[in-house]
């Protein structure tokens, strides 16, 4: 489990740290930083992968994706005394990302490139990376880290540091080289669970959505990301996975309503009322929304994080209940953090069991949060 988030530098977030717990909702008015949040921490996933360069470039690159206020805001820019303005910097243009788990930390600070003869003059640079054990950074805690093409390991018997690397590309995490089965197990382990937190912010409800029409069905453990495989996701969580939980909560959402997939891995409801079974593409959207969601929690592989964003969208308030409830169940099998537009799902999570409701506001321009006890947190130093 994440127990720690910490930010710099990216988009509004100048610097945000967050205690984690088993379930997380984050919300907050228009334009606070919550999809900001929910970014940065698929641009982590994204570094495991090898593709977070190429991510960032693909939201118009650092410049763009950088803090662009001022590097520190002074009482008296707050108060209004002296206009918001850039003074002489004191440190590098650096974008952070990290996080602690209940066993190892990880944190990385990217930059601008020293420059050079090459056409991808604008591509960000992974400066500084490190991992720990347990929740903060220190002299006696790290044991993997990076500085610019150089990177160690240090043996965690004889607590020796051993060069690992001295010429690792700029553009690539440590995680990507330094992670084998022999020489940075830790590391591998740990690229293998950042590389699987499951994302899901696009399931496609839309009439000519994939999740609609009949298909070939293979077994499939894990819902793909816009829910096209949801026939074959469902029928695996029947034959594999908690099926009683599944019809549960469908029959909690929809008065009583069973499910079954059919030959050609057609989701088919049957409700009260009605002389035949609907089939998906006579679903309505916040109904279809609801199953996909179901498969997706109840998936029979939970990942050790998922992160949903506004899963709300286009449900009926009535099944705002049935959702949080939903939502406690999956988060007793894999930490949740759900990014929330709706207060009345918020509340429904708040009642239904211990939530940690993580409120976003913006001042002068900034992501604040209200946790009272901010997390201690430690950068690598470049
Ligand atoms: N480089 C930047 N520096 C500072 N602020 C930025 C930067 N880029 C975007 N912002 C601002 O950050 C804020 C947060 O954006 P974000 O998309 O995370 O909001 P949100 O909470 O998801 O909003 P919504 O509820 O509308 O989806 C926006 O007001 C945006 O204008
Ligand atoms: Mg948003």
């Amino acid at each position: 489990m994440l127990t720690r988030l910490a930010v710099s530098g990216y988009r509004s977030l100048r610097d945000v740290r967050i205690a984690l717990g088993p379930l997380n909702v984050i919300t907050c008015a228009n334009g606070s930083g919550k999809s900001s949040l929910y970014r940065a921490l698929r641009l982590l996933s994204e570094l495991a992968q090898g593709r977070a360069i190429a991510s960032l470039a693909s939201e118009g690159g650092l410049a763009s994706t950088l803090w662009a206020g001022p590097e520190k805001i002074s009482r008296d820019m707050r108060s209004g005394k002296h206009p918001v303005q850039g003074t002489r910097r004191s440190g590098p243009v650096s974008l952070k990302l990290g996080f602690a788990a209940e066993d190892f930390g990880y944190a990385v600070d990217l930059g601008l490139p020293i420059p050079s003869i090459t056409r991808f003059e604008q591509d960000p640079e992974v400066k500084v990376e490190s991992v720990w054990t347990g929740q903060l950074l220190g002299r006696s805690t790290v044991f993997a880290d990076r500085n610019g093409p150089r990177v160690r390991l240090r043996d965690r018997e004889t607590g020796e540091w051993r060069a690992r690397y001295s010429d690792l590309p700029a553009y690539d995490s440590m995680m990507m080289h330094c992670a084998d089965a022999v020489d940075g197990f830790e590391l591998l382990q740990l690229r293998e669970r950042m590389r699987n937190w499951r994302f899901y912010d696009d399931l496609r409800t839309d009439r000519d959505s994939p999740a609609r029409r009949p298909q070939v069905g293979t077994r499939t453990p894990v819902l793909a990301s816009d829910g096209s495989d949801l026939g074959a996701a469902l029928q695996t969580i029947v034959e594999i996975g908690d099926a009683d939980t599944l019809q549960d909560t469908i029959a909690d959402a929809f008065d009583g309503a069973t499910l079954s997939v059919g030959e050609r891995f057609e989701v088919e409801m049957r409700q009260a009322g009605l002389l035949r079974p609907l089939l998906a593409a006579e679903l309505s959207d916040g109904t279809l929304r609801y199953l996909l969601l179901a498969a997706a929690l109840l998936s029979p592989r939970p990942p050790e994080l998922m992160i949903l964003n506004e899963p709300e969208a286009s449900l009926h308030p009535a099944l705002l209940d049935p959702l949080a409830r939903l939502l406690v169940t999956a988060s007793q099998r894999c930490q949740l953090i759900v990014v929330s537009h709706a207060p009345a799902l918020v509340e429904a999570l708040d009642r239904a069991a211990e939530t940690l409701v993580i409120e976003l506001r913006k001042e002068w321009g900034e992501t604040l949060t209200s946790q009272a006890a901010v997390p201690d947190w430690t950068w690598p130093a470049r």
